[in-house]
């Protein structure tokens, strides 16, 4: 009787102890749970005080656009679109953007692939499918010339001197054309390859750099009786080229979904951002900040990157389609973007 009496009790007990145990568990657990949501509560709400990025305006234009530039004073801002047009406006951030349109250029058949400022930003040059170039008036709004081009030997667009414009296209073509003698001066032979990007060095005196559909990257070499150097940075098409402000460096973007810096004195890749999970279409230096640069792409994103960190420090989801180009302004932390859902927007980094 006595043994039944303690081995009961000793079973009672055992069991209350478990139970509490288990009690003390759950409620450890939930404390856990709890603890760990406010983790991620808190987490979110630091990152969105710590993003750094500020939507300042959206322009619904409801039309695929593919190309956006700065004058280089900051002063205009111009956009070229699928449906032939291009659009200038004043570019002044206090003000609301969509009220200060200047211009709607029309005329631009097929569609606009490339619209690019002169140094003055009193010149625009448009590039588009009917294989044209047009220049115009950015003062008076006039066109000032028809380039007449070979079939898609026209594709995106640089300016070099004053007067001197370049393009690259269909078979690794760059042409040289005067906009006052409306003339083609000279042009270089790359590849055989269609030649999808090209950029003017910031010293417009010394290099043009081009890319082409295999990935591969001709620097022109204007101190060196214009000397052509090839290099393969890319297993894809390069779609953009943008150089540092020393002109030692650029940056390039490519469908292999990277951006790669390049030391142009050594030839050779310094590194390779990866991160976007598309065709990245458009790469640009933050001309006030050089450690930053942006980047856009098929994946529906805008990047900004941090050279010295070597990582993206922002990722902004703002298009809901490609984006197809994505651009600095020159004198503020400003970004315009434009993306085939027909916006063009301004995100400021604080
Ligand atoms: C821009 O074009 C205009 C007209 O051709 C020219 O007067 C001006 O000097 C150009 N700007 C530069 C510095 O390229
Ligand atoms: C361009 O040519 C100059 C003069 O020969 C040379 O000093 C320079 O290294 C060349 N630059 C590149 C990037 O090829």
């Amino acid at each position: 009787m006595y043994y039944i009496f303690i081995r009961l009790y000793i079973v009672y007990l055992s069991n209350n102890l478990f139970i509490l145990i288990f009690n003390q568990l759950i409620i450890i657990s939930q404390i856990q749970l709890i603890k760990k949501h406010i983790y991620i509560y808190l987490e979110k709400g630091i990152k969105q005080l710590m993003s750094s990025i500020v939507q300042k305006e959206q322009i619904d234009l409801q039309e695929c656009i593919s190309s956006i530039d700065f004058s280089p004073s900051g002063e205009y801002v111009a956009v070229g679109l699928i449906d032939e047009s291009v659009k200038v406006w004043k570019a002044d951030f206090s003000q609301d953007i969509s009220k200060q349109k200047l211009h709607s250029f029309e005329g631009h058949m097929m569609g606009v692939v490339d619209v690019k400022f002169n140094s003055t930003g009193n010149r625009l040059a448009v590039s588009s499918l009917d294989s044209m170039i047009r220049v115009w008036n950015v003062d008076d709004g006039e066109k000032v010339c028809e380039l007449q081009c070979n079939p898609m030997e026209n594709w995106k667009l640089a300016f070099r001197d004053t007067n001197t414009l370049l393009t690259a296209g269909e078979q690794g073509k760059v042409s040289e054309y005067n906009i006052n003698s409306k003339s083609l001066i000279i042009t270089h032979q790359t590849r055989d390859i269609f030649a999808t990007a090209i950029a003017s060095s910031k010293d417009n005196s010394k290099f043009v750099a081009i890319g082409n559909n295999d990935g591969q990257l001709f620097i022109i070499n204007y101190t060196n009786n214009k000397h052509i150097t090839t290099s393969n940075y890319h297993d894809k098409k390069i779609r953009s080229i943008c150089f540092s402000n020393d002109d030692m460096k650029l940056l390039t973007a490519s469908d292999d979904g990277s951006a790669k810096l390049i030391d142009l004195t050594k030839n050779e890749a310094i590194f390779t951002f990866n991160g976007h999970s598309g065709n990245v279409n458009c790469v640009d230096y933050c001309p006030i900040d050089e450690k930053l640069f942006v980047t856009c792409s098929y994946d529906q994103t805008v990047k900004v990157w941090d050279i010295n960190k070597k990582s993206c420090i922002e990722t902004i989801k703002f298009h809901q389609d490609n984006v197809w180009a994505a651009k600095f302004h020159p004198t503020k932390k400003i970004i315009g973007s434009v993306s085939d859902d027909g916006l063009l927007a301004f995100h400021e980094l604080k």
